[in-house]
């Protein structure tokens, strides 16, 4: 078969995949009913496994809360759908590193229209370093405890695995732009990677045969993109700390905090417009560990993809935009109909779009037409 690789099974970190491909994180701000049938059609059209982005760690964090009736609730149908349709389900276990009194400061604002989402998206970066710097050990340890708590409910609501989300609170530790701690959490590599390393030690303890997979966000010099998370020449020292705290794959891409646009690039982007922009971060990281690495970011030629799987480079093809505008990439793939396959223009105008315009996530091909 032309599509092997795509189509072979694997082991991930413990986990059997049936095949190669992932549906990347996405929160997609749609109606719960409109929610589960995205999620359905996806899972329907032939991928391994689905993330769910952004499953609060806390109880007080926005979105479903693992932590009530209902929000148990809407995990544990979104687990039931997923499965029914032969898929496995991971949860993206999140932390904001927004702070929420600089947010409530923002609010009037806001409702007034004096300050735009962007604006605010600006204003909110600005105050990531001194919340990190300034965050008392105490409130570092319930959160990182609360990894642990929010993954054991994950499992119980059936999810298979979980990823913690290594950009936001665990990136922004991660990072020396925003990370000027004197203690334990802040200085060296060893120092920033600290937080990140308690959050997986956390869900390792509480569930300890549950897979984990990270969410490894990379930064890069020369040029330079992305804030937080950690440097290429930093990988030596985080990758090693984060399996032996129990990581069981990686999740790579590039470090969020500055543009939206630079992490779901569009397809004009002066940096990372190629085909699997991000690929030579998954190389810097296969250096140094031999667990599965799952690539992602503009990933969706199949041809491509083979490629990338069949020579090692990545064990598994994580898809976000591609497997929302054609759920069906993979069963099309595998049953020789690529030429079917409706291929992501990375426009970025009803995905990303849509989220930026709350009118949830749609695509330019909904309808069967490009509108
Ligand atoms: C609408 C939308 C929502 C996203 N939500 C999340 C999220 O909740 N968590 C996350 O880690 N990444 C999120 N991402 C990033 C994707 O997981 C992925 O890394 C990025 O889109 C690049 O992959 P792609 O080229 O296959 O789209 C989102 C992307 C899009 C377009
Ligand atoms: S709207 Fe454009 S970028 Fe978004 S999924 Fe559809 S084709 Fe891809």
């Amino acid at each position: 078969m032309k599509y092997e690789t795509i189509g072979s099974p694997i082991s991930y970190g413990g986990l059997q995949l049936k095949n190669r491909i992932i549906f990347a994180p996405t929160s997609m701000g749609l109606t719960q009913d409109e929610y589960f049938e995205k999620i359905r059609r996806i899972a329907a059209g032939g991928c391994a496994m689905i993330i769910i982005g952004d499953v609060p760690v806390l109880k007080g964090g926005f979105g479903p809360s693992l932590y009530t009736r209902k929000g148990f609730a809407f995990y544990r149908r979104l687990a039931e759908i997923v499965h029914k349709e032969d898929c496995r389900i991971c949860a993206q276990l999140h932390q904001s590193d927004s702070n929420l009194a600089a947010m409530i400061r923002y609010l009037p604002g806001v409702l007034t229209h004096k300050i735009s989402m962007q604006d605010l998206r600006v204003l909110l970066n600005q105050q990531v370093g001194p919340y990190i710097t300034g965050m008392p050990v105490r409130k570092i340890r319930k959160i990182t405890e609360g990894f642990g708590k929010a993954a054991q409910l994950a499992r119980q609501a059936g999810f298979d695995m979980v990823q913690v989300h290594g950009d936001r609170m665990c990136g922004s530790f991660s990072s020396s732009v925003f990370n000027h701690r004197t203690d334990e959490y802040g200085g060296s590599a060893e120092h920033r990677a600290r937080f990140a390393v308690e959050c997986v030690q956390a869900v390792h303890r509480s569930v300890p045969d549950l897979p984990i997979d990270y969410k490894l966000a990379v930064r890069q010099e020369n040029p330079h993109y992305g804030n937080a998370g950690v440097l290429v020449e930093e990988l030596s020292v985080f990758v090693p700390l984060l399996e032996q705290a129990g990581v069981t794959s990686f999740h790579v891409t590039l470090a969020n905090h500055s543009n939206l646009e630079d992490t779901i690039p569009g397809a004009k982007h002066p940096q990372f417009s190629a085909e699997g922009c991000f690929l030579p971060f998954c190389d810097a990281v296969r250096q140094y560990t031999s667990l599965p690495i799952c690539g992602v970011g503009g990933l969706t030629s199949p041809d491509f993809v083979e490629k990338q799987l069949a020579d090692g480079r990545i064990d598994c093809a994580a898809m976000c935009r591609q497997l929302i505008a054609d759920p069906d990439w993979v069963n099309k793939t595998l049953h020789g109909q690529t030429g079917d396959i409706h291929r992501c223009l990375r426009c970025n105008r009803k995905c990303l779009g849509g989220i930026q315009q709350h009118q949830g996530v749609h695509c330019i091909y909904e309808g069967g037409n490009r509108t």
